[in-house]
């Protein structure tokens, strides 16, 4: 295992997705862990993580300072290597004109054990206001670039190694390669990190947990909760119960395939609620984002609530949280969490509420989504499923502008299985992270045949991303984007007008409300 300390970087989950590829366990742990909590842990190396913090700010993250003396070899990376070097006995310098963001030309010293089989020169990612000036006793330099004579360092004695690049980002060359040989070289790792023995262990301990009681799991049709489910059935078979809600927002005919499919590729118990009815009347006349998103994330509670207890009891709720939400809010040195203003009230399962009798069961909330899906691969789940594109909890309800009803739904649906249709046919679906059609409250005047025509406006969004923080919008050829345009004006009567959405995320989000 590989215990990465979080001070905070934006990138800190990307260390341990890397440390994960060259299939060992890592886990990012709160910056202000102890020595004798660490070394419970057993981590065979410890990696410091980035920080927008300079080590000389009041309150900067530090460590508890005998975690250097475990004897475990430690990778400090920019503020961590920064920290290292502080901690040790040598001089850290603020550089506040001279701050250094992108990417600069690094040569390193290709005998150290960080840079086996990597080459003398190579491309490196930084992002740094402060530099190494001293190095302490016995540190030696490693690497430089034009402008830092000291860019990387090692002790050999203690088996401390720093570089002030980010070798967890794409945009570093060779960056997955100098992990590597740390985890493996320097820190001799197992690399026993794999999805069979993920499963192996996950079936054994959610075995040990339950007993002979049963799991209820609020199954939304997407790859989380279906992976869930997945997993769940494999450990305790018929003691797991799977209940989906049927909202009325769902795409075109997916609340009949999620069952079918399910149904299909697992036998799992699986009760259908169709709810459609309630949840349209707590939406009606609701024009506004939020209080829509809040009337419908009460109506799935309470219908949760009352159709849970129709089903006898259970002792346990399974929910498919995944590891950055875990993270993000328990980590005490990621500041992110902390700061974030609230965007939209999210709606899903995590929303439960607290007194609710049940005890949780999270068997994901170790993983990142690409591991999700590599686990559902590997648990049979169907193709389908696994590559579905991530859909909102309170679904269509919040890609209708202004109030939603029936109808609205209805011409929605018809407008985004044609979009969905024709990305699935031109391979775009898959090259995309999601795809959505909005349905606007401002009409506009066409002509059809000699006709005159006043309907609806209709949004495509399409977006490339890779968790959702960030996006941008997918460069679809223009004559796919005509072919979508053309017949959802010629199949949808009741929208006379397509546009494209091309904003990218920040500045605007993926879903419009
Ligand atoms: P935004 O619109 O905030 O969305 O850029 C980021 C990602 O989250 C999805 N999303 C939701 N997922 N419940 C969910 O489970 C929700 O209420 C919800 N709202 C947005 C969105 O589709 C995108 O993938």
């Amino acid at each position: 295992m590989i215990a990465i300390l979080d001070f905070g970087s934006q990138v800190s989950q990307l260390i341990a997705r890397r440390v994960r590829e060259c299939h060992v366990y890592s886990e990012l742990l709160s910056s202000d862990i102890t020595a004798s909590e660490l070394s419970k842990k057993n981590p065979s190396g410890i990696i410091l993580s980035g920080s927008p913090w300079s080590v000389y700010d009041e309150g900067a993250p530090l460590i508890d300072r005998a975690i250097l003396d475990l004897g475990i070899p430690v990778l400090g990376i920019c503020y961590g290597m920064q920290l290292l070097v502080h901690l040790c006995g040598g001089k850290v310098e603020r550089h506040v004109e001279k701050r250094e963001f992108g990417t600069s030309s690094f040569t390193a010293d290709t005998s150290s054990d960080l840079f086996v089989k990597i080459p003398e020169s190579f491309t490196a990612w930084m992002s740094h206001g402060d530099s190494c000036a001293t190095l302490p006793d016995q540190f030696s330099v490693i690497g430089e670039t034009e402008s830092l004579p000291h860019a990387a360092f090692e002790c050999r004695a203690k088996r401390f190694y720093g570089v002030q690049f980010h070798p967890e980002v794409v945009h570093t060359e060779y960056g997955k390669d100098i992990l590597k040989n740390f985890v493996l070289n320097i820190c001799n790792a197992k690399q026993n990190w794999t999805m069979s023995r993920y499963i192996e262990t996950e079936c054994a301990r959610i075995r040990e947990i339950v007993g002979d009681r049963r799991v209820l799991l609020a199954l939304s049709g997407g790859v989380d909760s279906t992976t869930v489910a997945a997993l769940l059935h494999r450990a305790i078979g018929s003691q797991l119960t799977c209940m989906f809600i049927d909202q009325g927002f769902m795409r075109k005919n997916e609340a009949v395939d999620i069952v079918n499919e399910i149904g299909k590729y697992m036998k799992i118990n699986l009760v259908h609620i169709d709810a459609s009815e309630l949840f349209f009347e707590k939406v009606r006349g609701i024009a506004d984002p939020e209080q829509k998103r809040k009337a419908i994330g009460l109506e799935f509670i309470s219908t949760f609530e009352r159709e849970s207890e129709k089903l006898g009891n259970f002792d346990f709720l399974a929910q498919g949280t995944l590891y950055p939400d875990v993270i993000e809010s328990a980590v005490a040195g990621g500041t992110q969490s902390k700061s974030a203003v609230k965007i939209k009230t999210h709606h899903n399962v995590g929303g439960l509420p607290e007194n609710m009798k049940f005890k949780l069961i999270e068997p994901l909330r170790m993983l990142f989504k690409d591991e999700v899906r590599m686990l559902a691969r590997e648990l049979g789940v169907h193709e389908d499923l696994v590559g579905r594109h991530p859909f909102p909890g309170p679904g269509l309800a919040i890609r209708i502008i202004g109030e939603v009803t029936r109808e609205k739904v209805a011409i929605l649906q018809n407008a985004d299985a044609i979009l969905i249709q024709e990305l699935r046919r031109s391979g775009w679906y898959q090259q995309s992270w999601q795809a959505l059609a909005v349905l606007l409250p401002v009409k506009s005047v066409g002509v059809m045949g000699d006709a005159r025509t006043y309907g609806f406006t209709c949004a495509l969004r399409v977006v490339s991303s890779e968790d959702a923080m960030t996006a941008v919008w997918t460069r679809l050829p223009y004559e796919l984007l005509d072919k979508v345009s053309t017949r959802i004006v010629n199949e949808v009567p009741e929208i006379t007008r397509v546009v494209f959405d091309i904003t990218s995320k920040p500045p605007a989000t993926i879903e419009w409300e």
